[in-house]
């Protein structure tokens, strides 16, 4: 079995906060990144898939195939926008790292016919990072937003 990866930058905001603690308590968990109006983190990708090289080829995935799959389903969606908001598959989710790997393995993991996809770390930071390998997690919460964006209610939303 051979791993091959690709890695993927994007910039995006978000807010880190559930409408269903107090003020207190989401500034207590949250801390600066329940800043209100949101923050912005230049986010890094890298998608891992595994599989035994093609004999023609001797690829697993072609690389730049990899790269456009990611650039079309994953980069060009959330490049730029406001996690909280803007993208309809994290919509109304807390944003946090766990939560965009999840959403992102669900997104990407269909595309991948070549290989299977292994592995799919989003870096917040050089420091912050994590990794999802695809394995059960409990259903992700999707509060439901008003027309205006606040977040007003909730409800459980079966992801996978
Ligand atoms: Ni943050």
């Amino acid at each position: 079995m051979i791993y091959v990866t690709r890695k993927a930058h994007f910039s995006a905001a978000h807010r880190l906060y559930n409408p269903t603690f107090s003020d207190e308590r989401n500034e207590a968990i949250f801390d600066k990144c329940n800043n209100p109006r949101g923050h912005g983190h230049n986010y890094t990708l890298e998608v891992t898939v595994s599989g035994n090289p093609d004999p023609l080829t001797g690829y697993v995935i072609d690389l730049k195939r990899l790269s456009a799959l990611i650039d079309e389903h994953i980069i060009d969606k959330v490049d730029h926008k406001h996690l909280n908001y803007d993208v309809a598959e994290l919509r109304g989710i807390i944003p946090t790292a766990e939560h965009i790997a999840v959403v992102f393995w669900q997104i990407l993991e269909p595309f991948i016919t070549e290989g299977k996809l292994y592995s799919l770390k989003v870096f917040e930071s050089d420091n912050n990072f994590v990794e999802y390998k695809g394995e059960p997690v409990e259903p992700i919460t999707r509060y439901h937003l008003s027309k205006t964006d606040d977040i007003i209610e909730h409800r459980d939303t079966q992801f996978a």
